[in-house]
């Protein structure tokens, strides 16, 4: 198994680069999500794969879900433990907490308007499915490229340029 997708070991301390892999992971798992749904919003309104909208609406929130409770139950509680005289650490986290919240009630809602266009009940228009979904991936997107440029650097790395030092 590659060492960058093994599962997170509750009983295992985190050390710097064990964070910055798993927390590597989860973008790479949300970056994922987000080309699935811009491609997506790119093919509405006639050349939209039905299943390719099944199977975004099933993925989206337990992998949401997944990566929310790995970051807030385990990584940002070591990031704050060990860096804990970074300054303004405490705001950056109490952000990234409030960001996933916002994502989180997001994802329930693009999910729900993913199904409704599958079963064909166009709820939505094409044109509001596809502003949902850009709205939706370009915060994530946000989110993540925030992340990078705050937490990666405190474990030596360079986002996913590679290691500082
Ligand atoms: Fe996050």
């Amino acid at each position: 198994m590659n060492p960058r997708t093994r599962p997170v070991d509750a009983t295992t301390p985190l050390e710097p680069e064990r964070i910055h892999n798993t927390l590597s992971t989860i973008h790479r798992d949300q970056r994922a999500i987000c080309d699935a749904l811009e491609a997506i919003a790119d093919a509405l309104p006639i050349s939209v794969d039905r299943q390719a909208c099944l199977h975004a609406a099933r993925a989206l929130g337990p992998l949401i879900t997944k990566a929310h409770q790995v970051e807030e139950e385990m990584i940002f509680p070591m990031i704050s433990e060990r860096w804990i005289t970074t300054p303004g650490l405490d705001k950056i986290i109490e952000r990234l907490k409030y960001e996933h919240f916002e994502d989180s009630c997001y994802a329930e809602e693009v999910q729900e308007a993913l199904l409704s266009f599958v079963r064909g009940e166009r709820r939505l228009s094409a044109e509001a499915l596809g502003y949902m979904l850009r709205g939706f991936f370009e915060a994530l997107r946000r989110h993540i490229a925030f992340e990078e440029d705050f937490l990666v650097p405190l474990f030596g790395f360079c986002g996913s340029r590679g290691r500082l030092n």
